[in-house]
């Protein structure tokens, strides 16, 4: 029976445990016996574009290498930030892919990364299936950010909500020292989740999420609030993407338009700004930036990367194609990728996460 023959591409945002899903894949291929090859892409489909890959079964044909893969940082294969354009806007792009599908005799192709990657899937599998080409297409979902439609945890989440929540913490010790407003600024452009989770595990006071626009009376009045019950310090989670009830009112350009022009490197400093003309508080500001993304991998993340990567490689050999790998209640299964393509899991501001936050306590800005 013809062997098969693979692409393997990871891409967007790294995660820690990356590399656990990807030796997953390699692992069940090669035990397979059922590739000739498998092939790594360099820097995703930027790479595959220029012809740069390499062959993977040549350089982790023993399981020792394998396990060194499993636990190394950062992304193996490099990563690039692309989201493949509509066929219609550029079918240049899909022949060059296409045609080194053909000369590889490519049969299977998996892709690992965030929602732009998903998309990425999702518009080459689609292109397949009109020109009745035979490859196979498999997304494996990995972001900090948790944001993927169609699954309940993406890997690299929960290492995420452990460094943010580290620092909160971290900040609490010092906080008791002074009165003063810390402002802690965690990722997450479109959805909060990272700062949600983090912001309730660390006890931030005000969380602020790009799901629900702030009102800046609202956070003033529970700053003042605390300073007058005799609280020394207030802590706000505030999500890269935060955004007040004005400018979540204005048209994509406008806002485009206006936050191009603000002063502020980023949403920490212009809210330490408010807070500070508001209140008249000393304010001060943390940022954890990309070790949101690095260092050892929590171990909930490395289990859940494993399980991604190794029923991705089932799933090629039983022939379920054209799907994103999910977890779902514990359980991995397969969603079409053309019911994820192009949608974002947000934080719903009437779930019962938030309201039990608020029963805490904890502020969100907006009542
Ligand atoms: O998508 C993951 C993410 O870490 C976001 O949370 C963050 O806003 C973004 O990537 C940062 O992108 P870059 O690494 O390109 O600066």
């Amino acid at each position: 029976m013809k062997k098969r023959n693979c692409f393997i591409g990871q891409s967007g945002g790294p995660t820690v445990a990356i590399n656990a899903s990807l030796a997953g894949i390699i692992h069940e291929c090669i035990k397979s016996q059922k590739f000739d090859h498998v092939y790594g892409m360099v820097n995703g489909i930027m790479g595959l574009l220029e012809s740069r890959y390499m062959d993977l079964g040549e350089l982790f044909n023993d399981s020792q290498a394998l396990e060194q893969l499993k636990h190394s940082p950062a992304m193996y294969l490099g990563s690039c930030r692309y989201k493949l354009p509509n066929y219609q806007d550029d079918p240049q792009t899909y022949e060059i892919l296409f045609h080194t599908f053909e000369q590889l005799h490519i049969t299977d192709f998996y892709y690992i990364g965030g929602n732009d990657s998903m998309d990425t899937v999702a518009k080459l599998s689609a292109y397949a299936k009109s020109i009745h080409s035979p490859i196979c297409f498999i997304g494996i979902p990995k972001t900090i950010d948790n944001d993927t439609w169609g699954t309940d945890m993406t890997f690299g989440f929960h290492s995420a909500v452990e460094v943010a929540t580290d620092t909160i913490d971290r900040i609490h010790t010092t906080a008791t020292s002074h009165n003063r407003v810390f402002i802690i600024e965690i990722m997450g452009h479109k959805v909060g989740w990272v700062t949600l989770h983090a912001g309730i595990a660390g006890g931030a006071d005000i969380i602020l999420l790009p799901e629900i626009p702030y009102d800046m009376d609202v956070i003033a009045e529970a700053i003042d609030k605390r300073a007058k019950s005799g609280k020394k310090f207030t802590i706000i989670a505030v999500a890269e993407g935060a955004i007040s009830k004005e400018d979540a009112k204005l048209s994509k350009k406008e806002l485009k338009d206006k936050q191009a022009k603000k002063k502020y490197p980023s949403v920490a400093y212009e809210m330490a700004e408010k807070v500070q003309k508001r209140t008249q508080q000393e304010v001060r500001i943390a940022i954890p930036g990309h070790t949101q993304r690095g260092g050892s991998p929590c171990p909930f993340d490395r289990v859940l990367s494993t399980r991604l990567g190794a029923e991705a490689a089932r799933a090629i050999l039983d022939e379920n194609y054209g799907c994103m790998m999910s977890v779902k209640n514990d359980k991995i299964v397969r969603v079409p990728l053309s019911e994820v393509a192009g949608k974002l899991k947000y934080v719903d501001p009437k779930s019962e996460i938030i309201r039990q936050a608020k029963i805490t306590g904890i502020s969100f800005g907006d009542e």
